[in-house]
This record gives C-alpha cells, sequence and structure tokens, in this order.
C-alpha cells in the first residue's frame, strides 16, 4: 500500500439527521468528524475534489424504499463524486490518479476500487464527469433518443431546461434534427440563455404565465415528444399540446419532491386515448449500454463547441446542504457541483 504524506487523521462528512417534511431544512443535516482510514486490500483512500448534488437526493432522504435505498439516519449520505487517489491498496490504483465514485458528501472517502472507474483530467475537466459526461448527460441522451424515441424533424419541448439533464436534451435534440426545440426554466435570464446560448427556437419561464398557454404559443402546431424534468402543470401542459402519437419521457418530477400531499394525476390524462401518446418512465440505471456511444458522441459536440454547458459551482464541504437546496430552489444555470478541494 502508498500511502501520501499530509492526509489528516480526520474529516467531514454530512449526515442526514431527520427526515424532511416537505421542505428540507437545515437543521435536518449536520457536517460531523470522522476518522480517515488507510485502505485495506482492493481499497483506495480518495481526496474528493467535486461532488454532485441531485434532485433524486431528495427521494433518499424520505423513508421510503424506491429504485434506490433511502440515507440512513446518522450515517454518511452518498452521490456522485469525484476525487484523487490519495493512497492505494488495490492493484491498478496509484497515488495521483482520478477517481468516479459514489461516497460523495465527504471530503475523503474510503472507496472499493471495483466501484471506481478511473477518469482522466488531461481528457476533460473533472466537473464534467458529474454532469456533462456523467449520469445527467447519459439521462439527457438516453431519454430522449431511445425512451421518446426521438425523430429527425421532431418538435421537442423540454422542461427544467436551463438545468443539467434539460440543457443537455434541448441542444442533442437541435444537433439530431429536431424541428423546433421549446423549453421552459424559471427566470427570464434562464430563457435567454437557452435561446442565445444554447439555441432552443423558443423558451418560456413558467412563473410569468400558465404553462397551458405559454406552451401553446410556443408551440402552435403541438409537440412530437415532451421530456418532462417537473411533472405537474407542465405535464398537463404537455399533454393539452401533444400530438398524435406522440411520446413523452418522464424523467423527473422535481414540482413534487417537496409536497406532503399525496399529488394530482394530470387532469386532462384521458387525452392519451385520442391522442394514443405513449407515455414511459425512464431510469438511467437501465441505460449505461449506451453509455461508450453516449460519451464519444457528446464529447466530440462538446469539444467542437456545438453542445455547451454551464456549471454552478458552491466552494466548501460546509456549503453543500445549501448547494443541495438552492438547486431545488432553482439557484444553478446547468450542472449544480460542489467544489471540495485540489
Ligand atoms: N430518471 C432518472 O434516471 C433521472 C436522472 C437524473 C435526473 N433526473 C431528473 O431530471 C430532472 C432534472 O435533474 P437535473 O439533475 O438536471 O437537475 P437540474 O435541472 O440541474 O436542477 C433542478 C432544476 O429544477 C427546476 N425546478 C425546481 N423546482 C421546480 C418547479 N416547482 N417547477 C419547475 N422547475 C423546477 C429548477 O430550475 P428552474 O429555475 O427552471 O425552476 C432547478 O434548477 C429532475 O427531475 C431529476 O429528478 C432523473
Amino acid at each position: 500500500m502508498s500511502a501520501s504524506a499530509g492526509t489528516p487523521a480526520t474529516s467531514r462528512e454530512w449526515h442526514l439527521v431527520a427526515r424532511p417534511q416537505g421542505w428540507p431544512k437545515p437543521e435536518d443535516f449536520a457536517l460531523r468528524e470522522a476518522p480517515v482510514r488507510q485502505p485495506g486490500e482492493g481499497q483506495i483512500l480518495v481526496r474528493n475534489t467535486h461532488m454532485s448534488v441531485d434532485p433524486y437526493m431528495r427521494g433518499r432522504m424520505s423513508g421510503v424504499k424506491s429504485y434506490v435505498d433511502p440515507y440512513e439516519l446518522d450515517k454518511p449520505m452518498l452521490g456522485g463524486a469525484v476525487g484523487r487517489v490519495v493512497a492505494s491498496g488495490a492493484e491498478g490504483f496509484e497515488e495521483g490518479d482520478h477517481v468516479l465514485h459514489h461516497l460523495g458528501w465527504r471530503e475523503y472517502a474510503l472507496v472499493n476500487a471495483k466501484s471506481a472507474v478511473k477518469v482522466d483530467p488531461d481528457v476533460a475537466p473533472l466537473g464534467t464527469y458529474l454532469g456533462v459526461l456523467g449520469m445527467p448527460g447519459l439521462t439527457a441522451y438516453a431519454g430522449l433518443l431511445r425512451v421518446a424515441d426521438f425523430k429527425e424533424g421532431d418538435t421537442v419541448f423540454v422542461s427544467a431546461a436551463a438545468g443539467a439533464v434539460g440543457s443537455q436534451v434541448g441542444q442533442i435534440a437541435k444537433l439530431k434534427g429536431a424541428s423546433r426545440v421549446i423549453g421552459s426554466a424559471g427566470s427570464d435570464e434562464k430563457v435567454r440563455v437557452l435561446v442565445e446560448e444554447y439555441g432552443f427556437d423558443a423558451a418560456f419561464n413558467y412563473k410569468n404565465g400558465p404553462v397551458r398557454e405559454q406552451l401553446a404559443e410556443a408551440a402552435p402546431d403541438g409537440i412530437d415528444v415532451y421530456f418532462d424534468n417537473v411533472g405537474g402543470e407542465h405535464l398537463e401542459a404537455a399533454i393539452a399540446s401533444i400530438k398524435l402519437h406522440g411520446r413523452i419521457a418522464v424523467c423527473g418530477m422535481i414540482s413534487q419532491y417537496n409536497a406532503t400531499e399525496p399529488t394530482p394525476a394530470p387532469r386532462n390524462l384521458a387525452q392519451i386515448i385520442a391522442k394514443r401518446f405513449r407515455m414511459e418512465g425512464l431510469l438511467v440505471g437501465d441505460h449505461y449500454d449506451l453509455q461508450g456511444r453516449f460519451v464519444e458522441e457528446v464529447s466530440a459536440w462538446v469539444r467542437s463547441g456545438e453542445l455547451k454547458y454551464r456549471e454552478t459551482v458552491v466552494h466548501g464541504v460546509d456549503n453543500a446542504v445549501d448547494a443541495f437546496l438552492g438547486l431545488l430552489r432553482g439557484e444553478n444555470t446547468g450542472k449544480m457541483i460542489v467544489r471540495l478541494g485540489d
């Protein structure tokens, strides 16, 4: 085993200490000290440099078992992270290597090397492995091209369009020959970014008026595909605008993640009969067989500048919960990342 000098005896990690009811509160979390242990056989000790905060984490804070286990109380939370190996007990991993793994929400992580993937900062900036070239990117790629069965000439509508997944959905649709791409977002500045930087044909601020009216105006001939990140009023509006045999890929319903009462189904769902549209849920974990194609195609677009991305970076482990809460409030444009150090 190799170990770098200067590794501290303890480091900090975020624990969930109470299950949030409605909107999470800072008191639901605690930043605690934990010993930094040296790696055993097959393990690596990683100094996390970047950690991800993602909307799905809100679901893991509830006690309900879903497609991923809930976070345990008084234990460190989990999530995507990138870091530098500072000690290795695993063949094939050396001090100084960079890895992507799932033990975020902490400064140092003792990682089973089998669950870590090496990443190269000379190929792409490390933050991109959590965003445009990472899980949200694959979600956009697989969700649009496979689940929504995108076809050249389609009119595509995507919600949370200035976020990590949404901004990529809209741009991939344009690059693949969509006839019209429409996005919704929660501020006029985000709407400007969608049209001026990402090349959306139209965009609107859903806080400025009813989504149904704004969508109908932006897509007077209707939409073929709706990529749903939001649910609720957005989903109803999309059903109202969708064409015969349209497709809805349901990726997320962030407008409902903090709801304390059961949320109603779209009130116009019966239109599924007359319009024969298809609506299908999407889980990124089902689509890792597309990883190779996704990285090849999207990294080429990123390198050529055809696909643009933004990151909102919050600095310091102390601010990780604020970053997560900010994400739920829409304070990010593009992927929300917490920078933990070098
Ligand atoms: N199924 C899967 O496998 C999978 C994988 C990854 C992500 N997702 C889902 O994809 C969606 C986007 O995830 P992301 O990581 O790219 O996050 P993101 O879009 O970068 O960030 C979340 C955004 O949601 C918007 N939002 C928050 N509350 C809203 C509301 N009430 N109505 C409308 N918009 C609201 C905010 O932007 P505004 O300023 O525009 O409100 C915020 O910036 C989420 O629903 C997430 O759960 C699903």
